[in-house]
């Protein structure tokens, strides 16, 4: 029986995930007897229960699931936390390197009906339709740290091996590859020494894709063009936290970071997560937009359990509740009827 780990943790992850769980029901229908979801606990509120914010049974049931299903980690009450304590890094990071998720996936699409939702101007983002590949266990989340209190100095190191750049590369060419065969690796080679590295194994690699258009951009300019015309973007590779940086700039180019959905896989194994935090700032008041993690269930459908069918239906319902003018907070302007989490993701079950 095909397994689901579902773990909402903190802030709004309680309030996003078990609306997340409903619509994945909604969609598997008859199917849903066929699907074992359970739930387990994580971050801050495992470490308030049990004491660790990845307990021992969450971490086994992750690694015996086929996907985890996770809604977020994190908040003021754990930030005085020693770094490997903290829900962030012993839960989240624990489980992307504990399962090997080094593929993270984040699509960036501009959906008609959000344009005039946007900040930006309309005809800059009219058409925006990406996809970011961050590479999700190596670089200097990873690398050796350390701190000295006399003098108080500390360092975090950058590194990765040749295999965990050419594996995220490989990703990146086959994903632009069925897609519109353009794609530009960003890295920062005029200073550091794994850019350059990157950098070689891409020109490498890219004789074997010669349909794809191989382009490299500087990481800061690649933000200051992500802002200045995102259309010339197809598929983005880049490492660790210059892909965290640059998809929650990115999350605005599709109307808000409550619209960006993830999928970090290993192989068809796959834990699935919006992009965005806790949200402490508007946790347990029904305010959170449902939706990245929505999208997020939508991608955990095609990738892991290969339901393409079901997972476009999801897609379809979103898009469909936004034309209809159905809005949180975040997406409203004002004079909106603005939606909670729970009748947002109501409005979604009733197109289903
Ligand atoms: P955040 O993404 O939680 O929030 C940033 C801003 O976006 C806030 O104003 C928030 O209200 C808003 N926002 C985020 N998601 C939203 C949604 N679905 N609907 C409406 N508005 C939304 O980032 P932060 O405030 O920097 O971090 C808060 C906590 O979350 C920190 O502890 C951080 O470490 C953690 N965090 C966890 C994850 C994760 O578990 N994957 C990701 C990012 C941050
Ligand atoms: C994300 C988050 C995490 C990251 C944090 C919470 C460790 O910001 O998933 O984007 O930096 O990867
Ligand atoms: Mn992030």
């Amino acid at each position: 029986m095909p397994k689901i780990a579902v773990l909402p943790g903190d802030g709004i992850g309680q309030e996003i995930i078990p609306q997340a769980v409903r619509v994945i029901k909604a969609v598997l229908g008859t199917k849903e007897a066929e699907f074992e979801f359970k739930e387990y606990l994580v971050g801050g509120v495992a470490i308030e229960s049990v004491g660790k914010a990845l307990p021992d049974e969450t971490l086994r049931a992750c690694q015996e699931a086929d996907a985890v299903l996770l809604g977020a980690v994190g908040g003021p009450k754990w930030d005085h936390l020693p770094s490997p304590e903290r829900p962030e890094t012993a839960a989240l990071l624990g489980l992307r390197k504990g399962l090997n998720f080094y593929a993270n996936i984040r699509p960036v699409r501009m959906l008609p009906s959000l344009i005039s939702t946007s900040t930006l101007k309309e005809e800059v983002l009219d058409g925006v339709d990406m996809v970011v590949i961050r590479e999700l266990t190596g670089g200097v989340y990873f690398g050796e740290k350390g701190r000295s209190d006399n003098p108080r100095a500390a360092y975090d190191t950058m590194s990765y091996s040749e295999e965990e750049i050419r594996r995220i590369l490989i990703k990146g060419f086959e994903t632009a590859q069925i897609r519109g065969k353009k794609l530009c690796s960003v890295d920062k080679a005029n200073v550091l020494e794994t850019s350059r590295l990157w950098r070689e194994i891409a020109i490498e690699l890219a004789k074997d894709y010669p349909e794809v258009e191989l382009t490299h951009l500087l990481v800061d300019n690649a933000a200051m063009q992500l802002v200045r015309n995102p259309k010339q973007f197809d598929v983005i590779v880049t490492e660790n936290m210059f892909g965290d940086i640059l998809t929650d700039l990115a999350s605005m180019l599709g109307g808000s970071i409550g619209m960006l959905s993830s999928a970090s896989l290993n192989g068809t194994k796959g834990m699935y997560e919006p992009a965005h935090g806790s949200a402490p700032d508007i946790a347990g008041k029904n305010l959170a937009n449902p939706l990245a993690t929505i999208l997020s269930a939508a991608l955990m459908l095609r990738y892991t359990f290969a339901m393409d069918e079901e997972a476009a239906r999801i897609e379809a319902a979103v898009e469909k509740v936004l034309e209809q003018g159905y809005r949180t907070g975040d997406l409203a302007r004002p004079g909106d009827k603005v939606l909670g989490t729970v009748e947002m993701t109501d409005a979604v079950l009733a197109v289903l």
